[in-house]
């Protein structure tokens, strides 16, 4: 039987990750007694000790989390520290005693779960010097891996990184974690379309239009510029979230919901991606870079005034894609999806538009049918659809019905980095990415990251709006506009 009693040992635990999410999703799964056995152990180059380790966190979670100084002294009480230079191979025979020590102290039968929240360089050295000391055999207990984003940073790049890594690692051991497959909402994508039988008849190229995907993000860098620059919307959102967002919309239903079935489905969808031509990059591709703007009176600097972006960084803010997935379900139906920084609201979405009645009986201006699906925030579901509207004629006008997470009060809903962690913890790889659903995306991009490195045009974007005009452009080819969603779903009626 699979346990969640284990050791979790985080390298990179003196940064922003560590005590930003992942220290409070482990204290709100110890706080909802979802946590028995365990402990944690932070590897990183400072010279903390357990001591200081324990007060940094305690200070973390002070700022962000409801404690009670009961249950935060019985937490911290379960954390550790190590320094290692994460380097050097040798150094990690630090980690032998310490694990030992732990294992028999929490009776964790040396399950050990890694988790690499550090600079992405270490991605490849990390697996090998823990396989050094043999820290990786699976003959006491079970022992994971957990890879952040980026796993890689291109096709070829993150070829290698997965030579690397399954030098010492296999598959089953591997966790590549993205967040956005943690959200309850991009879960609930999957319950709706497949416990109900009334949505599957029309999820196809018969009744569907197109489908809008927005991940949205009013903020701008903020102080991770320096990553950023290396990244941009492309490879920090797109290529992982948004993609697999757009798997969890197209997907077959799965024979079963397990890690193997679930993944072979969301593989099958990146597969069948319509490889992007150089047309496809040139006249079905936006990216933007946002620059200064006043936003409620205050002075938003723009993406190339950002610390620790080079004055003339080309790097997109911005994309917006119109593409196809080459399938019998969906076969012609475009997929318009756009993710920016500073725009002008924090939300993200996915908008099913509906095909419109063969002939209009009641007006010319038939509304439309839609189906809007909130992922964040405000996480909700909404039916967009036509009713008469009250009084002489019979005009139609457009109404919703609406259902909002917050409606269902009593539940205690995990948070992202809350659900993976213990879904890592019990073995459950199905809301992981896979290597090869993880390849197949990188080649569907990669023409993007060409046409980018090639010089392609990267346009401006006042910060506050809703992206470069030509964004505008590119769906009103097809007669068509973006939503412009607010932070807030509105009521219709
Ligand atoms: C991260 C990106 O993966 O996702 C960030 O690196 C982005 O740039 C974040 O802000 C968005 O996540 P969420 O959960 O806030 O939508």
């Amino acid at each position: 039987m699979q346990t969640n009693n284990n050791c979790i040992v985080i390298f990179g635990a003196s940064g922003d990750l560590t005590h930003r999410k992942l220290i409070p999703a482990l204290y709100n799964l110890f706080k909802f007694g979802r946590l028995n056995k365990f402990s944690v152990l932070g590897v990183a180059r400072s010279e903390l000790n357990d001591n200081t380790f324990r007060e940094k966190m305690r200070e973390a979670l002070l700022e962000t989390e409801e404690t009670t100084p009961e249950t935060l002294d019985a937490f911290c009480s379960h954390l550790y520290y190590q320094a290692v230079n994460t380097s050097d191979a040798a150094d990690y025979g630090k980690l032998v005693p310490r694990l030992e020590e732990l294992h028999t102290k929490y009776q964790t039968n040396g399950n050990t779960l890694y988790y690499m929240s550090t600079p992405p360089s270490l991605y490849g050295v990390i697996p090998e010097c823990l396989a050094a000391h043999g820290l990786n055999e699976e003959k006491d207990g079970w022992k994971r891996i957990i890879v952040e984003k980026p796993f890689g940073y291109d096709e070829k790049t993150a070829q290698e990184l997965d030579v690397q890594i399954h030098r010492f690692f296999e598959e089953h051991q591997i966790y590549r974690i993205d967040h956005y497959l943690g959200k309850e909402t991009v879960q609930n994508l999957l319950v709706l379309r497949f416990s109900n039988g009334w949505f599957e008849p029309l999820w196809n190229r018969n009744f569907i239009d197109y489908v809008e995907i927005t991940g949205a993000e009013s903020i701008g860098v903020e102080e991770r510029g320096g990553y950023y620059d290396g990244s941009g919307a492309m490879r920090d959102m797109f290529q992982n979230h948004l993609l697999q967002v757009l798997a969890m919309v197209a997907m077959e239903p799965p024979a079963i919901i397990n890690a193997n079935s679930m993944r072979d489905e969301v593989a099958k969808v990146m597969h069948s991606l319509r490889p992007l031509t150089q047309d496809d990059v040139e006249h079905n591709l936006v990216l933007g870079q946002y620059t200064a703007a006043e936003i409620d009176g205050k002075e938003v600097k723009g993406y190339l005034q950002e610390k620790g972006v080079p004055a003339n960084s080309r790097t997109e803010t911005f994309m917006a894609l119109r593409c196809e997935i080459e399938n019998w379900r969906w076969a012609g139906v475009p997929f318009y999806v756009r993710t920016g920084k500073r725009l002008p609201a924090r939300v993200t979405e996915i908008v099913i538009h509906f095909k419109t009645t063969p002939h209009p009986v009641f007006s010319q201006n038939a509304p439309e049918n839609k189906l809007i699906i909130r992922i964040q925030p405000d996480e909700a579901i909404s039916m967009r659809f036509g009713l008469k509207k009250p009084g002489a004629g019979f005009e139609a006008k457009e109404v919703s019905m609406d259902f909002r997470y917050a409606d269902l009060a009593d539940e205690q809903v995990l948070t992202a980095y809350e659900r993976l962690l213990l879904d890592a913890m019990k073995g459950d790889a199905t809301l992981f990415a896979r290597t090869d659903a993880v390849h197949a995306a990188w080649k569907f991009v990669q023409p993007i990251l060409d046409y980018k490195d090639a010089g392609g045009r990267v346009h401006e974007y006042e910060a506050g709006t809703w992206g470069p005009v030509a964004a505008e452009k590119l769906i009103a080819k097809s007669g068509r506009v973006w939503r412009k969603p607010s932070g807030k779903m509105k009521k219709k009626v």
